[in-house]
Parts: structure tokens; C-alpha cells; sequence
């Protein structure tokens, strides 16, 4: 039997991982990192940050495998990520079947919360129910960049009794269910929250958070919209990427 651990590592700060985590990253004899390029390669310096701090000893082994493309959507998003996972679990199928032996422990770092707009449970799942493996998996969770942006701003997530609805920017531009007076936006590329400006929000927003390149604005939608859009530019022009999240909350007539 092998096993792998999806283990949450927190959204940024080496210092989100939780107690659970590090005992984890202690198990593992390999560990599979995924490389996203030269502009996210920040992303990997973070994991290896949690690995030379965290991990006693260094009777590990690091493998690292190119990140597969997401194929342009044509109006199918879905159809787009579902290609993207099934091209990651052929990747994460072969790394299981030529770096873990018998008995060993692999480990998947994931970002934030491995439960939140992340496949890989999905995929390492679908592998072992494949049986073509004899595979156990567990998942240890992390501190999601939503617990990171709520903190950073020391805001309550809801309102009292409230619900929260946690959402992408693209379903945010195809409009919001009526009723819903708190929501956080992830995945957002295309400034959604521009929509909803003249509307009665506040927004909390964070990019990079827990980073030393974090940036925090909030305040009335309508009075920051802006400033987070130029924000958001000079940012990803600095960096060639940008990881944002925020919350709005609707303002009390
Ligand atoms: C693929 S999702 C993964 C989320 C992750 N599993 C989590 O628990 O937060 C990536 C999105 O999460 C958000 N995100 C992740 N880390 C972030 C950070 N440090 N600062 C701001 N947003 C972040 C952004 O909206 C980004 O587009």
C-alpha cells in the first residue's frame, strides 16, 4: 500500500500551517511539487520555505513535475478544467507509480485549504478508486486565503445569523441570487466587482496575502473601486501574476 497526503499549507504565511500539517510533511518520504512556471515560481519557494522549516531531517526527496496548461475555454469552462484535471491526474498517476515505492508516503502541498477551488482531493480520488493502485489517501486542512483575508482585515467573515456565499468572479458577473448580502470572490481575472459599484457595497480586498508583497484596500465599493483596479495592474505588472480575494458586504441603508 502507498499513501499520500494532501495537506493544506495555508494561503501565503509560512507560518498558516497548522500543528496537524507539519506532523504530516513529517510522514512523507516524497514530495510532489508542480511547476507553474517562472512567475509563479514564488509559489514553490513558499513550499520548500515550509519543508526546510517544518521537516526534521532531510531524508526526504523532492520531485517536481511540469503543471499542465489549461487549454483555452472556448464558452466551456467546465469542459476546460475537466481536460486540465484529467491531464493533471495522468501526471500524478505516473509520479505515484515511478517515484513512491511500496510502503512509502508522498505528499502534495496544496495551497490554502486543499477542500476550496482546488482538485487535487478530486483527482487523487478518482486514481485510487481507478484500482489500479493500492493507494490510501488522507487530507489535512489549512488556513484558506479567505481565513487570511478576513484576518488581515479583522472583519467577521458574516454578518450576525448571516450566511455567506463563497463564489468565483465569473458566476459574480453572471449576477447574484437575491437575498445575498455577504460574499467572497475568488478566481477573479475579470474585475467582477466593477459591476457591482453604485450598488450599496463595501469591500474588503487582499492580494497576495500573508506574503511579503501583500496589499490590503477596503472600504466603500464605490469610493475603492478604482484604486484596486490600479492596484491589481501595477501589481501584476510587477509580478506577472496576481492571487486576489475580497469580501463585500452590503452596506446598512
Ligand atoms: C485555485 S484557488 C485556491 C484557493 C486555496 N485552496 C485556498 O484555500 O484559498 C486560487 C485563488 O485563491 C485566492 N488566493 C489564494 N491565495 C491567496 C492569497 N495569498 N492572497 C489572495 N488571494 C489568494 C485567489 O482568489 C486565487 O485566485
Amino acid at each position: 500500500m502507498k499513501t499520500i497526503l494532501i495537506v493544506g499549507i495555508g494561503a501565503g504565511n509560512p507560518e498558516y500551517i497548522t500543528v496537524q500539517a507539519v506532523s504530516a510533511l513529517n510522514r512523507a518520504d516524497v514530495f510532489f511539487l508542480m511547476d507553474k512556471g517562472s512567475a509563479k515560481a514564488k509559489l514553490n519557494a513558499l513550499r520548500r520555505d515550509i519543508l526546510q522549516r517544518y521537516v526534521r531531517g532531510s531524508a526526504y526527496r523532492i520531485v517536481e513535475a511540469l503543471n499542465p496548461e489549461r487549454i483555452p475555454d472556448n464558452g466551456d469552462y467546465p469542459g476546460a478544467v475537466g481536460q486540465l484535471n484529467s491531464d493533471k491526474g495522468e501526471i500524478f498517476e505516473r509520479l505515484i507509480a515511478t517515484e513512491l515505492g511500496e510502503g512509502q508516503c508522498g505528499a502534495f502541498l496544496v495551497w490554502g485549504d486543499p477542500s476550496l477551488y482546488d482538485s487535487t482531493v478530486r483527482i487523487i480520488e478518482s486514481i485510487a478508486a481507478s484500482g489500479r493502485h493500492a493507494l490510501a489517501y488522507e487530507v489535512i486542512p489549512g488556513i484558506t486565503s479567505v481565513q487570511a483575508l478576513t484576518a488581515q482585515h479583522r472583519v467577521p467573515l458574516n454578518s450576525i445569523g448571516g450566511a455567506v456565499e463563497i463564489t468565483t468572479g465569473r458566476q459574480l458577473a453572471m449576477g447574484l441570487r437575491e437575498g445575498v448580502d455577504t460574499v467572497v470572490v475568488m478566481l477573479d481575472a475579470q474585475e467582477s466587482y466593477r459591476l457591482l459599484v453604485g450598488q450599496g457595497w463595501q469591500i474588503h480586498w487582499g492580494a497576495y496575502l500573508g506574503t511579503c508583497d501583500e496589499i490590503l484596500i477596503d472600504g466603500p465599493l464605490d469610493q475603492v473601486a478604482d484604486q484596486i483596479t490600479q492596484a491589481r495592474h501595477t501589481a501584476r505588472q510587477a509580478h506577472g501574476w496576481i492571487m486576489d480575494t475580497y469580501l463585500l458586504k452590503r452596506i446598512e441603508p
